[in-house]
């Protein structure tokens, strides 16, 4: 895998395909490998360039961390790789980041392709989660967090393959990094305004089933220009849960 110097960090990515590019920046409790399937599907039409967020994947693990500064991290990695501007995808956290880098760096995300993920902060009662959940990473483990995010984060019943893959990319990341990205989630901006006045379209691609981030908290922001596809058989997870039918959705914002 290669890697970019950033920010003082190598970040690793993968980079495949030619021509137009796409980011594609991945969520909570993961890495990049949650994008595979999607990506793979997508290097026939795409240059797709997949990130492991600081501290996350094989990284060394980070005490703390802004949505700043994760952002920072994607605008100087599209900046050296040349590829801005360009579609930007995340998927629920990564969605997070998204929003945070095209508001801080307008113009750099020629379109807006939110998965699985929120435009409001969280609530008083979500901070104190968030809290309560970094404690949990650092006392107990990575898969202490699986153990408490994977019965929310499929469609019911998922594909067996597909939810044992989820549970090892989700027990390989680093404790110390899902505590600090809980205090980055738990302090992020709340996007409601920016989205209602953002001047790049916004593809939005949500799982029917998801429970975490349901479709209908963004139905409101699905006009004008912007889209919104619902993804069957598929929850939170939808880029793992239903690749196929997400690169399909993806490939219409290229
Ligand atoms: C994620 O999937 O990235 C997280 O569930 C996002 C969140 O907890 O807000």
């Amino acid at each position: 895998m290669p890697t970019i110097d950033v920010n003082g960090r190598s970040l690793h990515y993968t980079d495949a395909g030619h021509g137009q590019a796409i980011l594609l920046i991945h969520g909570f409790p993961l890495d990049g490998r949650i994008w595979a399937g999607v990506a793979e599907r997508l290097v026939a039409k795409a240059r797709v360039i997949v990130p492991d967020l600081r501290g996350f994947g094989r990284h060394t693990p980070e005490d703390a961390f802004t949505m700043a500064d994760l952002a920072d991290d994607m605008a100087a990695m599209m900046e050296m790789l040349g590829i801005a501007p360009c579609p930007v995808a995340g998927l629920s956290m990564g969605g997070y980041v998204a929003q945070t880098l095209a508001k801080k760096y307008p113009g750099i995300a020629s379109r807006l392709i939110l998965v699985d993920t929120k435009a409001e902060g969280d609530s008083a009662e979500g901070k104190a989660k968030r809290d309560a959940m970094a404690e949990v990473a650092l006392a107990e483990g990575s898969k202490a967090i699986a153990d408490q995010m994977l019965p929310n984060m499929t469609a019911a019943e998922p594909n067996p393959a597909v939810a044992a893959e989820l549970r090892s990319i989700m027990e390989s990341q680093p404790p110390k990094t899902l505590a600090a990205a809980c205090g980055a989630m738990r302090d992020r901006e709340d996007f409601t305004d920016f989205l209602t006045a953002i001047e790049v379209p916004v593809a939005f691609i949500f799982g029917r089933d998801d429970k975490i981030s349901p479709s209908a908290a963004i139905e409101k922001y699905a006009a004008g220009g912007n889209t919104l596809t619902l993804i069957d058989n598929a929850g939170h997870m939808s880029p793992i849960e239903q690749p196929q039918a997400v690169a399909d959705a993806i490939a219409k914002n290229l």
